[in-house]
């Protein structure tokens, strides 16, 4: 299956079927977005609720015109951000080819450009654009190696375009259009610091605007998950950061890009049989902070197995 090339995987998903590809962040569950039949496949293998929109993959902010209504301020975005990992929520246009499916039914659709000459490869191969959700099965956490995906999934595991490990290691950033600027829908790898000099305040999502994959339990791992922890309880493996050692480190260095590029990787080590909890160390509340510890607290609310609310 790691022999699976740009071509078969085009093919495979101009077939109507799914697979599973890198991109800088983490690695998606593919589909082309335009056959809602092949997005039912993404739904059905990670067992998500069909309300959840998924993200649409382009292969430069030329193709997104094609779906999405874009003004001069999200072209700007665009430019300065794409390739990147940056989703814009932004209108579906009257003629978008998107499936209704791969939106969930909204009246917007959630595109991105992904950093990442492998998934662009097989965007341009197909000719269409590609819905992919991160490629774990709903309430896990999400993969960032190839072999994550295949024990995420185990013998359900669709064919895999490996590109080794995601750079970013974090799911892309979502802000959302609303009446008067923009508003965070998830913070992730391009930060708030990065963003506001040009869209100005970012805002918290309002009842125009609903990200309806924002469930607490979105990241969960199998065993409990606490955060700001200087020490392990008895039988818990702890998860350093910085002057933290613990049993296994974000990063030793204190480094935050770092951090983010092992979360998932780190996490999926740590959610062992063998380790009764999980116990993570301080991580600073800035910059790729707030996406770390974001994902950090969705993963301790989430552990108890509320999977049925999660994506
Ligand atoms: O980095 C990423 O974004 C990865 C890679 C594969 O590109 N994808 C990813 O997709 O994280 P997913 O499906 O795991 O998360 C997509 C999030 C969900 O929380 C979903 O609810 C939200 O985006 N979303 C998608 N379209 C939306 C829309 N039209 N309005 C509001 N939220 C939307
Ligand atoms: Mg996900």
């Amino acid at each position: 299956m790691s022999s699976l090339s740009v071509e078969n995987a085009a093919a495979i998903l101009s077939a109507g079927d799914v697979v599973a590809l890198p991109t800088e962040t983490v690695y998606g569950l593919a589909a082309d977005a335009t056959d809602d039949r092949a997005v039912a496949k993404i739904y059905a293998l990670k067992d998500r609720p069909a309300f959840n929109p998924l993200i649409v993959h382009v292969a430069d902010a030329a193709s997104a015109k094609d779906l999405v209504v874009v003004e001069q301020h999200t072209h700007i975005l665009m430019d300065r951000f794409w390739p990147g990992p940056l989703t814009l929520v932004l209108p579906r246009k009257e003629a978008c080819p998107v499936g209704h499916l791969a939106s969930a039914g909204l009246k917007t659709l959630g595109v991105r450009c992904p950093d990442h000459a492998l998934s662009r490869a097989v965007i341009r191969a197909l000719g269409k654009p590609i819905a992919a959700p991160s490629a774990n099965p709903s309430g896990k956490l999400s993969p960032t190696t190839a072999a994550h995906v295949r024990e995420g999934f185990g013998k359900q595991a669709p064919p895999i375009l490996d590109g080794g490990p995601c750079r970013a290691g974090l799911e892309s950033t979502i802000i959302g259009k609303t009446e008067d600027g923009w508003a965070l829908l998830r913070p992730g790898p391009i930060t708030v610091e990065d963003l506001q000099p040009l869209t100005g305040p970012l805002a918290t999502p309002g009842p125009d605007i609903t990200a309806p994959g924002q469930l607490a339990s979105h990241y969960a791992p199998s065993r409990p998950l606490r955060m700001t922890m200087t020490e392990a309880p008895e039988g818990w493996v702890l998860v350093g950061f910085g002057p933290i050692a613990g049993d296994v480190s974000l990063s030793a260095s204190g480094n935050l890009e770092e951090a983010a590029a092992n979360l998932f990787l780190v996490l999926h080590e740590a959610d062992r049989p063998a380790h009764a909890g999980i116990a993570v160390a301080p991580i600073p509340a800035h910059g790729l902070g707030l996406a770390i510890n974001d994902r950090l607290t969705r993963a301790a609310a989430g552990w108890r197995g509320d999977h049925d609310a999660a994506i």
